[in-house]
């Protein structure tokens, strides 16, 4: 079976085509085009140039993708497409090119939510029985949505908690902003922090109630915030005034900002997904996906927690942490596999429904 995913939630344009053959999902390309140098100036992904951007780079990254698994269109059995959740105008730019071929070709089409995608990446390429994984642990943690689920399979899944206020990859995005440092600012963050003491500053790491499976990151971004800027006073107009910025901070100093915010915001997420292992004892595998899974810190804290408990770790290899369609397609074959159809009715919704 051949399947061509598409997506296009966010501020990259992607297209894979991936194959199955027998149980073995392998991907035969994976064609990503980001934007992220367009977004950089204003440190954040803006829709309307995220959509503008879509439209243009959309037929050529398609068109690479199905070049370089060297197949045609008209090779296809199934169009995949990510169609929740996101950026509205943005996912609309894939899903009318999706169903713009599924139409041509008579091919069919299937929505696929991008953070279940980001949950199952890590099964992709893997030689392996799927069944051994469930019931499973997942943790998805992206620039968009922070959030523990259980899975009894691929394509059940229950959201058991999630961030109250900023996604992990936002915090580590705006923390990098705050330091005077580029966009995105997760990967800058993560490459610092190797040169910097974790234990530097004691920032906060957010428990919420006893037992609770919610996260928050806004108590660790101020904190931050103050380390970086100082204790704000009130200026003339009763608006806070810092008394310094970023500028004023030595090299190293950045980096042990930079390494202590990296150790608190991973361990907030261990934390959780710690609390969430203890309330279900049954799991046989931890699942993890999205941006922040490219995190090395992480990588390293979620092999040790999944040592302990002896749970199986699937982390998806590094091409297909960040958003991608590789994931999109390896996650249709899962719905197709469990008897989810779509036509060319299918919508785009800006909610997915476990966001
Ligand atoms: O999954 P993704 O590509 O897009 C969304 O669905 O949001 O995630 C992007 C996020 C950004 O916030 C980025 O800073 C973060 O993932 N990220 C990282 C790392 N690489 C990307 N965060 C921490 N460490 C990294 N190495
Ligand atoms: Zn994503």
């Amino acid at each position: 079976m051949l399947v061509l995913g598409i997506e296009s939630s966010c501020d990259e344009t992607a297209a894979s085509v991936v194959r199955r053959d027998g149980t073995r999902p392998g991907v035969c390309s994976n064609v990503i085009a980001s934007q992220a140098e367009l977004h950089a100036e204003y440190a954040g992904v803006v829709p309307e140039i995220a959509s503008r951007a879509h439209v243009e780079r959309i037929v050529p990254v398609i068109r690479r993708a199905l070049s370089e698994a060297d197949v045609a269109a008209h090779d296809l059995d199934l169009i995949a497409i990510g169609n929740r959740p996101g950026l509205i105008g943005a996912l609309l730019v894939g899903l009318a090119a999706a169903k713009a071929i599924a139409w041509s070709t008579s091919t069919p089409i299937l929505g696929v939510d991008h953070i279940h995608a980001h949950l199952t990446a890590g099964l992709l390429d893997a030689d392996h029985d799927h069944a051994e994984v469930f019931p499973a642990l997942g943790l998805a943690a992206s620039g968009g949505h922070t959030a523990i689920y259980r899975l009894e399979s691929p394509t059940e899944i229950a959201r058991l908690g999630g961030t109250i206020d900023d996604a992990v990859g936002e915090a580590f995005d705006k923390a990098a902003t705050m330091l005077g440092l580029g966009y995105p600012g997760g990967p800058i963050i993560d490459q610092l922090a190797t040169r910097g003491d974790p234990r530097a500053h004691d920032f906060p790491i957010s428990r919420l109630d006893r037992g609770s499976l919610d996260l928050s990151f806004s108590g660790l971004k101020t904190a931050l915030l103050y380390t970086v800027r100082g204790t704000p006073m009130p200026g003339p107009d009763g608006k806070p005034v810092f008394p310094r910025d970023h500028t004023s901070l030595l090299g190293e100093e950045i980096a042990d900002i930079a390494a202590s915010f990296q150790r608190a915001a991973v361990e907030a997420l261990l934390l959780k997904l710690e609390r969430a292992g203890a309330a279900h004892p049954d799991v046989r595998a931890l699942l993890v996906g999205g941006g922040v899974s490219a995190n090395s810190l992480l990588r390293e804290r979620l092999a040790e927690l999944a040592n302990e408990r002896a749970i199986e770790l699937r982390l998806p290899a590094m091409a297909y942490c960040l958003d991608n369609a590789a994931m999109i397609a390896g996650h249709a074959l899962h719905l197709w596999d469990a008897g989810v159809r779509d036509d060319l009715s299918l919508a785009g919704a800006p909610t997915g429904a476990t966001a």
